[in-house]
């Protein structure tokens, strides 16, 4: 047959072959661009496993900079009553749980003196998910009010005094250290890792949000948060950018487990312009640019809120290959929780895992990993293919995702990955649609025989075939593919 014969509207019905376990069952119709996948899928999960605990290390401090104000679940934004280290009735008069989780909030630097408002949000997220929870928030507004760089030098010194106020907690009321969690923003997280690393005993959790990175990036463990401090230390990195040589959040791992949402950089919904030009304008010693720093506490409280929706994070080499879809398994410990219900893993230590975001709360979105292996009849470099893709579940359906295929990047005989990521939950994938065109812009005669010759293997005058897809869904990893598109024309 020759290409030019063919009519326009080539209608096909494909068996599908079976793959591993991946039970394909269906035929369906196409026309003549488009390529519908129909499967069911088996899954697979994946549990986390816990870190052993370390030795504790043991230094003696005084002074005053930092306040306990133990808030309450009603008035997360007032302080109402203070522990003092030392003044055992003020624990009664807070009505301290001893039985209860404690959280300690810790800020970062301020350019106000006053509390930033994602405190109290964060203080309401922390009661709305552990009701009888001590939800502490300290006070070293005073200190982290100064020039950054003494802001950041007292870190060190307020840690210790967080260490003490552990120190005295404990011995008061017993409370296990496992029931304790410190969470830190901004310089508030090197903070709770010196508090981890003064602290007589290990404790629990450190959950650094956004670590400040000035005077902090490349330091030897000992001077920032790492992973030493707690038993585990789970980080978020969201803007984690250099500017002027300079990255407001710290760009290298500092715990077991850390997560950088987008990259670790841009953040959806953030006005990079701005916030860039603020730093450029005004250094760190004016203003802080808020959105993207902050959005590691938003994704936090998220996590909180949002139980149903936790956002998984997937363990990568870098933020590159994830973007061209390389890393979505979750065997072996590869994939995490966003936020409050991150697992420890074992013998973990900076792990680097990356995720996509939407703009705003809730930020889960949908991790999607196709691949494709093509296979290139004719000369490579005249090939340009536009390959768009549209998935169908079991609730919902999106269409026109364009994979990104860098001119060239059409290797014969590879098998490409891309990332699609949605915001819509879409159910349990059923069905995937692939269209392929030739963005050179040929006669249309041209682009159908390309077409059909992908369907019928005519290497007469076919360019690319795809010879085994397969998609695998991040959130639920569950997978299906297929292998070889030798199929019957009706
Ligand atoms: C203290 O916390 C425990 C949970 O750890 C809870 O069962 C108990 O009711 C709390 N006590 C008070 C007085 O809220
Ligand atoms: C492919 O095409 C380019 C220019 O279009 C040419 O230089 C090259 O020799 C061709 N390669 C083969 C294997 O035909
Ligand atoms: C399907 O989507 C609707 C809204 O579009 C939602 O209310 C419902 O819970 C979803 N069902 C499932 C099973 O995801
Ligand atoms: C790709 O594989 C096919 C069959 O396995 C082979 O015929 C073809 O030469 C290979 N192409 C390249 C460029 O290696």
């Amino acid at each position: 047959m020759s290409c030019s014969a063919l009519s326009p509207q080539i209608i096909a019905v494909f068996k599908m072959t079976n793959w591993i376990n991946f039970s394909i069952v269906l035929c369906f119709i196409v026309s003549f661009k488009c390529l519908s996948l129909i499967f069911k899928t088996h899954f697979t999960v994946n549990f986390l496993e816990p870190l052993k605990n370390l030795s504790p290390q043991r230094v003696k401090v005084r002074g005053v900079h930092a306040k306990f104000s133990l808030r309450k679940p009603a008035l997360p934004d007032d302080d109402m009553c203070y522990i003092v280290p030392g003044k055992e009735e003020s624990l009664g008069k807070c009505s301290f749980n001893t039985t209860a989780k404690t959280f300690l909030v810790i800020h970062g630097w301020t350019v106000s003196g006053l509390f930033e408002s994602w405190v109290a949000k964060l203080v309401a997220a922390l009661y709305s998910r552990e009701k009888d929870a001590n939800v502490i928030v300290v006070d070293w507004l005073n200190t982290a009010q100064n020039h950054y760089a003494l802001a950041a030098q007292s870190t060190q010194k307020v840690g210790q005094e967080v260490a003490h106020f552990i120190d005295w907690i404990e011995e008061m009321t017993n409370i296990p250290l496992d029931k304790l969690h410190l969470i830190g923003y901004n310089l508030g997280a090197h903070v709770a890792g010196f508090a981890g690393s003064y602290a007589n005993n290990k404790v629990g959790r450190i959950t650094g949000l956004d670590p400040a990175g000035p005077d902090f990036e490349g330091v030897h463990a000992h001077q920032r948060l790492s992973p030493d401090d707690a038993v585990f230390v789970d980080v978020l990195h969201t803007f984690s950018r250099g500017s002027l040589g300079l990255s407001i959040g710290i760009e290298q791992p500092v715990g077991h487990v850390d997560i950088y949402p987008n990259g670790g950089s841009f953040q959806p919904g953030c006005n990079l312009q701005g916030a860039l030009k603020k730093v450029a304008n005004l250094g760190l010693l004016g203003e802080d640019p808020v959105c993207e720093h902050e959005r590691s506490v938003h994704l936090f409280i998220d996590s909180l809120l949002n139980e149903e929706e936790a956002s998984k994070a997937y363990r990568c080499a870098s933020s590159d290959m994830f973007n061209r879809g390389m890393c979505l398994k979750c065997r072996k410990d590869r994939c995490n929780t966003v936020g409050y219900d991150a697992r420890r893993i074992r013998r973990a230590r900076s792990i680097k895992m990356f995720t996509k975001t939407r703009a705003a709360m809730p930020f889960r979105v949908h991790h999607y990993q196709l691949k494709i292996r093509f296979q290139v009849q004719t000369n490579q470099s005249e090939t340009e293919p536009t390959i768009t893709v549209s998935l169908y579940g079991t609730n919902g359906s999106v269409t026109n995702f364009q994979l990104d295929v860098r001119k060239g990047k059409i290797t014969p005989n590879k098998t490409h990955s891309f990332l699609l990521v949605t915001e819509e939950d879409i159910g349990d994938l059923q069905m995937m649609k692939m269209r392929m065109e030739d963005s050179s812009r040929r006669p249309v005669s041209s682009l159908i025989s390309t077409a059909w010759s992908w369907w019928n293997g005519d290497s007469s005058c076919s360019e690319i075939k795809a010879k085994k897809i397969s998609i695998r869904t991040g959130e639920t990893q569950k997978k299906g593919g297929e292998r070889s598109v030798t199929l019957d024309l009706v």
